[in-house]
């Protein structure tokens, strides 16, 4: 690992030494060596106070909701401090925040939901970048008339084409379902300008989060989205999806339920037991994102971290989540700095996506590349077998893979960093990159 702090030119400072010990996952090896963990767009690996509060879940409290004892209380106030946990995540209310088994199923009950407001010739927008869970649901309405279209790629950098988009709006659109970020090429779409154009248009604007949510900080409130969904278990989380909703939509729409589910916000768009102890550790990994704030140095020359100070900002849970991604975006930048210099000089490798290092804000650590003569599979094989775990195929964003030809070529593959990963693993992977090439 290159040095313990990692401190970056804006001195935001991350304590790499500290967040590694807290994923025990980390410490695995393959053939005698430390596995890279580069698979984190398909799911992260969890802190240890995560697993704790599943287990301490499981030991002391495990119940059903709604009973007349304390275990079952215990349930109702771990749930509802699950719910103020991502509301501070998301910058809304607890009572906005609804928990499900994942993005995919929460996206499929509210595109349902939202279909029984629509009228045959009423169109839903949706983008060529995005994955499935954001594309598929919206396109079952097409059943009743609805019509989808698709906002196409500038596919030089897999950035959206903003004037399509702004082509395709206009008074008919009742829905813009679009990605924060590409799960497949890493690009961050300006997602607050597409918000503006929908609600110009007089239509809700729903934001698939789930490849955003470990890179960047999420303001629901200042992007002023009408729905965004994310899945805990791509930052640092447990298996389940969560979809913040403005309350006026969860009041209004109509979910299809059971007669037993009352008509309260937002219960009504939980149906059956959920999970809880993966609530519970959706606290804990919440929490840990806040640690890893408070451990953060802010701005100020001559500041120390606070861990190094022995005490913490005092900030509230919001305000240190907000300086954690802080210094999780500083080192990521670098990683993607470091990746994209080392990509380049690859003979016979393509990457897809943003590969300028000047325009690295734009786009997350995420890596979709070709390498000449080898399919994804055989790459992501040989990379698995050195101890580097990284993904081949269309990882569910297959209208990108198939506007850029590669669907039936074995997609991309996939090579993707967060926060814990180091620059040692940034060479490691190149050099077996380059070493395949
Ligand atoms: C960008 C994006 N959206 C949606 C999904 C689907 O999420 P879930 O597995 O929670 O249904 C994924 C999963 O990989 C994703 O990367």
């Amino acid at each position: 690992m290159a040095g313990i702090i990692v401190e970056t030119s804006e001195r935001a400072i991350l304590d790499l030494s500290w967040i590694r010990s807290q994923f025990p996952a980390l410490a695995r090896e393959i053939n005698g060596r430390p596995v890279a963990f580069l698979d984190g767009p398909g799911g992260t690996q969890v802190p240890q106070r995560m697993i704790d509060a599943i287990a301490g879940y499981l030991r002391a409290n495990n119940a059903n909701t709604g009973g007349a004892y304390s275990t079952s209380r215990d349930t109702d106030a771990m749930i509802a401090g699950g719910r103020r946990a991502m509301a501070d995540l998301l910058g809304c209310d607890p009572d906005e925040v609804v928990f499900g088994p994942n993005m995919t199923s929460l996206t499929f009950a509210m595109s349902r939901a939202i279909g029984r407001e629509l009228k045959a010739g009423d169109e839903i927008l949706l983008t060529h970048l995005d994955h499935d869970a954001n594309i598929s649901p919206w396109r079952t309405l097409e059943e009743n008339g609805v019509r989808v279209r698709f906002v196409d790629i500038r596919e030089h950098d897999c950035t959206l084409d903003l004037e399509d988009l702004a082509r395709k709006i206009n008074n008919r659109t009742k829905v813009v379902a679009v990605g924060y970020a590409s799960n497949a090429v890493g690009t961050i779409h300006d997602v607050e300008e597409i918000i503006r154009l929908a609600h110009d248009a007089g239509a809700m604007a729903y934001i698939d989060a789930v490849h955003y949510a470990p890179h960047g900080h999420i303001d629901v409130r200042k992007l002023n989205c009408d729905f965004l969904v994310c899945s805990t278990y791509k930052f640092f989380g447990p298996h389940m999806g969560v979809l913040y909703g403005r309350r006026e939509h969860l009041t209004r729409l109509e979910p299809y339920k059971v007669r037993a589910n009352t008509n309260a916000v937002p219960q009504r768009w939980e149906w059956g037991t959920l999970n809880h102890e993966a609530i519970a550790g959706i606290t804990g990994a919440i929490d840990y994102l806040a640690e890893l704030g408070t451990r953060s140095v802010r701005d100020e020359p001559g500041s120390a971290p606070a861990a190094r100070r022995n005490d913490t900002t005092g900030a509230s849970r919001r305000e240190a989540i907000q300086l954690a991604y802080r210094a999780i975006r500083l080192h990521e930048r670098e990683l993607s700095r470091q990746m994209l210099r080392g990509l380049a000089e690859i003979p016979g490798l393509r990457l897809y996506g943003i590969s300028d290092a000047a325009r690295v804000e734009s786009r997350c650590p995420t890596f979709a590349v070709r390498i000449a003569r080898h399919t994804p599979l055989e790459l992501a094989t040989k990379l698995g077998e050195q101890g580097i775990f990284t993904w081949d195929g269309n990882y569910y964003a297959i209208n990108l893979t198939e506007r850029l030809g590669v669907e039936n070529d074995g997609g991309f593959l996939r090579i993707g960093f967060v926060h814990y990963n180091t620059e040692d693993e940034v060479d490691r992977v190149l050099e077996a990159l380059e070493a395949a090439a």
